[in-house]
């Protein structure tokens, strides 16, 4: 994919957008961006960029449930990017659940999904609830000190990574290293990656996958009441079982998903709920007359600032999408958070409305690659919502946040609060 306008010669309008949005400064506030995608193209081919781009609601849709699309895995990069398979994290990446088709993809996930129920989550909501009020006390510590206590480091990350670890089945001993591993890897889904920066994400995800080998041993000897027990004792109907490298790659994946993604949402409402002091004050009435009904709150607070603002597809044939032919074998990236602004589908798309009904974002995908942790990351954002904004109602910021450039992954690096 080119990336430096200059090489790309007279430039369609859409494409000088799409230069701007990836773009640092673009990163860092891509809404205006995708508004004036969506106004010029919301489907939009670019030669320059070697690419589709899809911006406008109806059109992600068809994309993300077409038929006619599937995931950007092997095919693709045996097209365009040879020698992928010398790389141990895009060959366990892309042979699990996000790089496979069906029928592959639906054998997978059925077994899955037969471990990752909703009782198994369920199940490590109070140990996510004691998580969380660990680390409120350690930032009213922080506070007492004098310093700023941070939402990423202090809060997000300790208690998202706290719960998957503890749902996997990683001692919380053994979770030192793996927030850098899982960053590192965290290229694996940018359009080109420069071989060193491969290089290097490929020796993090070894140790990724060397660990959950090692596990998967210790646990085959003797069994827990863990997600990884359970995929190891899975079969479905027909006797079919997850193979040995299958079951590490899924638990590297499950894994290296389940924490920076919910972590970001976290950072993401709470700046967002910082510069509406309206909708903290309709939250704290939420709160306090119906808790148990944060569920579309989290829908609107995910569809205003989502953590994943992008994935992608590729046309397994020439389809039309919008009225627009995207070729077979393009690569196809939709905007989750474009659509997620479309004002046919979300009206006044630009305002954070927590009493929106019926919003149903993209920001957690659709179709067969629906986000597997959907109702973990929902779990966890309503006992840190509760949580925090009962003991802090009127938290603000303490300077200004700093985000950390991506799309694939949409969060802030540092967050510094007051409390009260
Ligand atoms: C706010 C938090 C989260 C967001 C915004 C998010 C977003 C997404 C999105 C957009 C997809 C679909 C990607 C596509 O269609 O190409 C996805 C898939 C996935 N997510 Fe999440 N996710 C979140 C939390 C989690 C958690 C906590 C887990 C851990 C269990 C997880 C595991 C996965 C997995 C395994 C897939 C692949 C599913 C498949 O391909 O069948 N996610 N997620």
């Amino acid at each position: 994919m080119t990336t430096n306008p200059s090489e790309a010669g007279v430039l369609h309008p859409a494409d000088a957008e799409l230069f701007r949005l990836f773009s640092p400064e673009g990163q860092r506030d891509p809404f205006p961006s995708y508004a004036r995608l969506r106004a010029l193209a919301p489907v939009h081919v670019s030669e320059a960029l070697g690419g589709a781009f899809v911006t406008g609601y109806d059109a992600a849709c068809a994309v993300l449930s077409g038929e006619k699309f599937g995931t950007v895995g092997a095919e693709w990069f045996d097209k365009n990017q040879p020698g992928w398979r010398d790389s141990p994290l895009l060959v366990s990446v892309f042979s699990s659940l996000a790089g496979a088709n069906s029928p592959d993809h639906t054998r997978l996930r059925r077994l899955v999904a037969r471990a990752f129920n909703v009782r198994q989550i369920e199940q490590v909501r109070p140990y996510t609830a004691q998580l969380t009020e660990q680390a409120l006390d350690a930032m009213a510590e922080r506070a007492a000190s004098g310093e700023a206590p941070d939402i990423p480091s202090q809060l997000a990350l300790p208690v998202t990574m706290g719960t998957i670890a503890r749902l996997v089945g990683v001692p919380p001993e053994d979770l030192g290293p793996f927030d850098t591993w899982i960053r590192k890897a965290g290229v694996v889904f940018e359009m080109s990656v420069p071989p060193e920066v491969l290089a290097e994400a490929d020796a993090a995800y070894t140790h990724v996958l060397d660990y959950f080998t090692a596990l998967v041993a210790e646990r085959r000897k003797s069994p827990g009441d863990d997600l990884l027990s359970a995929l190891i004792a899975v079969r479905d109907a027909d006797g079919d079982r997850l193979g040995a490298q299958e079951l590490v790659d899924l638990l590297a994946f499950v894994f290296g998903s389940g924490f920076e993604t919910t972590a970001g949402l976290i950072g993401n409402t709470v700046v967002t709920l910082a510069s509406h002091p309206d909708q903290m004050a309709a939250l704290r009435s939420i709160l306090s007359t119906s808790p148990d009904k944060l569920g579309p709150v989290i829908d609107e607070l995910g569809r205003f600032d989502g953590s994943v603002q992008a994935t992608r597809r590729m046309a397994l044939e020439d389809v039309e999408v919008g009225g627009v032919t995207i070729p077979a074998g393009t690569a196809t990236i939709v905007f989750l958070g474009g659509a997620n602004r479309d004002p046919a589908r979300f009206p006044d798309p630009d305002r954070l409305d927590l009493h929106r009904t019926d919003a149903r974002p993209l920001n957690m995908g659709l179709g067969v690659h629906y986000c597997l942790g959907a109702a973990l990351a929902r779990l966890e954002m309503e006992e840190v919502l509760r949580r925090l904004y009962r003991r802090h109602p009127s938290l603000r910021l303490a300077d200004t946040p700093v985000r950390t450039p991506g799309l694939q992954l949409y969060r802030y690096e540092s967050i510094p609060v007051v409390l009260n």
